[in-house]
């Protein structure tokens, strides 16, 4: 078995087979099939085909059509019965075997990702600015993407995760030229520069009060441009000590990225723009050059620059290049940009510029960019510290280490874990709730940072989620090493009963993975799964409320056990578990 199926797909696909037998005279009538929380799935078809068919001049109803449908229903092992509701929507009821032997495929095969073509996938997210404090709006990049891709490998592409870091421009310009005044001899002995952010200040402040420190900076980017070996030094030294600081982030969240900043660039931008010139495609504007996109695109009318007055690139010349070096070296089929929303008709103009000048041809590739709110206080204000500076990630990452460790030994959890266990948990609990946070948002919103919210023990959180996993987990571990021995067998050889109405509904919802997985690939929206992982939850204690697994005396000893079941709490953790694994969550191992 490679993949698991994807029950909307294959019940579209039935009904598609139905509808072109029953209505051979109407071409690509639609089919729609849904989840439906009055039967396990929908048609809802009907209506929009008798419309065709009028159009026809062919009388008939919703009803009529829906009867039409179900009498050439192809036999599927997944369908137990169909019925028509209401004016023609047809309720269609999985059948239990089928169930039963999905959730025998997840025990036996693991949790696979549904069938899909090989792509070839370039995600850009996290790209913080040299010299600059990474903050909290890369860190909803550097989550969101990280997820992004994980999601993608699991599901098998060839994914080149590329961090775009800020690392060319005007600013060097100044910091080098303050580095040669602050440093001398820094080309022999490492400048050791420990905070970057203010030395950035420093520099800014002589650059704008001191004339012949501006001069001599203007000089110094010109020097860097063209390749001359101290200022690249300089150079190099600064983007060294930035890039230590990115690191640590990465490392603490288990972020693994690949640095490929805008300098990597400068030589394609060169060559691009000869490409765009050849082409006709550069347009004089008061001294610059511009360029505009596609006529058919839903664009704004905003050009982009590519040549600024007196000769420079722009951020809108780097990512033409990124576009092109992307699609023509890397290979790609699939591009895809995580920045905040303030940058969409940035990315909009890029694609439109791009297939404009044949570098995108937008029915081979798929681009995309996903755009993310703005993080507010608790206050509701733009996310800052009490004395209104922007808030370092390093600094919100400790106080998140604090807060997990509190609230662990407020549930006294220190008298179960052992010293190491402790360090472990606090780090998952923090990085996790951090994650979480901002992953189970609809990311096109505004994001409200609070700790407190982020630690509660109910609800759709982190910590809820992987204490409800842990405990599940425990189940089939509290039996004893004798009985987990056994399990590969039992996962085997025992058949699984879906009685009790509670059992088949969690079955029913651990089968659905493929399907969400679906869902998001076509928007990107990780909240979704972050929805499906917290209805799996309340669907198991649902479950496990009321249908004993293992049954004890009064004595406390055990005198039945419900294989059937264990393994059910099984299927379940391995379900989520894989959820987790995609968000960039580390489970607990106890708790
Ligand atoms: N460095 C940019 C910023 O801080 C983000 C870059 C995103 N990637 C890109 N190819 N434009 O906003």
């Amino acid at each position: 078995v490679s993949g698991m199926i994807s029950i909307v797909s294959h019940l579209k696909d039935v009904f598609q087979q139905a509808i072109v037998a029953a209505f051979p005279e109407l071409n690509n009538a639609p089919c729609v099939v849904t989840e439906s929380p009055k039967a396990d799935y929908q048609c809802s078809s009907s209506m929009a085909i008798c419309q065709l068919l009028k159009e026809k001049q062919i009388k008939t109803s919703p009803m009529e059509v829906a009867k039409k449908i179900i009498e050439k229903i192809p036999y599927s092992s997944l369908i137990d019965k169909t019925e028509i509701s209401g004016p023609g929507f047809i309720n269609i009821f999985l059948s239990k075997d089928y169930v039963k032997q999905a959730i025998h495929s997840i025990l036996n095969d693991g949790v696979k990702p549904p069938q899909t073509e090989k792509k070839r996938i370039v995600i850009d997210f996290s790209s913080p600015n040299v010299a600059k404090e990474m903050h909290v709006g890369h860190l909803r990049s550097t989550i969101i993407g990280d997820s992004i891709a994980r999601l993608l490998e699991f599901m098998g592409h060839d994914v080149l995760r590329i961090n775009h870091v800020g690392d060319w421009g005007t600013q060097f310009g100044m910091l080098i030229a303050h580095l040669e005044d602050r440093f001398p001899d820094f080309v022999n002995v490492s400048p050791p520069i420990a905070d970057l952010q203010s030395f950035y200040k420093e520099s800014k402040k002589r650059f704008d009060e001191d004339e012949e420190f501006k001069k001599r900076a203007y000089d110094r980017v010109v020097k860097l441009q063209s390749g001359e070996s101290n200022s690249t030094k300089a150079w190099q030294l600064i983007c060294d000590v930035s890039r230590r600081e990115f690191q640590k982030i990465y490392d603490s969240l288990d972020i693994k990225i690949v640095e490929r900043g805008e300098s990597f660039y400068q030589s394609r931008m060169e060559k691009l723009v000869k490409e765009l010139e050849t082409k006709g495609l550069l347009e004089a504007d008061d001294g610059r050059f511009i360029m505009w996109g596609d006529k058919n695109d839903d664009f704004g009318g905003i050009p982009l620059t590519i040549i600024k007055t007196g000769g420079g690139f722009t951020y809108d010349t780097s990512d033409m290049a990124t576009i092109k070096q992307r699609i023509e070296e890397e290979k790609a089929d699939w591009l895809i940009y995580i920045t905040d929303a303030g940058q969409a008709t940035h990315f909009k103009a890029i694609f439109s510029c791009a297939k404009r000048a044949g570098i995108l041809d937008s029915s081979k590739i798929r681009v995309d960019h996903v755009g993310f709110g703005v993080v507010l206080g608790e206050d509701g204000k733009k996310f800052k510290t009490r004395s209104g500076d922007t808030v370092k990630l390093a600094e919100l990452l400790d106080e998140g280490l604090k807060r997990s460790i509190a609230k662990l030994m407020e549930k006294e959890r220190d008298k179960i874990l052992n010293e190491e266990e402790m360090k472990e948990a606090q780090k998952n609990v923090a990085y996790g709730c951090i994650k979480y946070a901002d992953l189970s948002k609809n990311c096109k919103n505004e994001y409200v940072f609070s700790f407190d919210k982020m630690l509660e023990d109910k609800g759709n959180t982190a910590v809820y989620l992987l204490y409800a996993n842990t405990r599940i987990c425990s189940i089939a571990r509290n039996l004893g090493e004798e009985f987990l021995k056994s399990l590969p067998k039992l996962k085997k050889e025992t058949s699984i009963e879906l009685e009790h109405v509670k059992e088949l509904k969690l079955a029913k919802v651990l089968i659905q993975f493929p399907d969400i997985i679906d869902r998001i690939l076509r928007d990107l929206t990780i909240n979704t799964l972050c929805e499906y992982l917290y209805q799996i939850a309340t669907t198991f204690t649902e479950f496990y409320d009321v249908c004993y697994c293992i049954e004890k005396n009064k004595q406390g000893e055990i005198v039945k056990i419900n294989t059937s079941r264990i393994l059910l709490c099984e299927a379940a953790t391995a379900v989520m578990s894989e959820c987790f694994k995609i968000l960039g969550l580390k489970t607990l191992q106890k708790i």
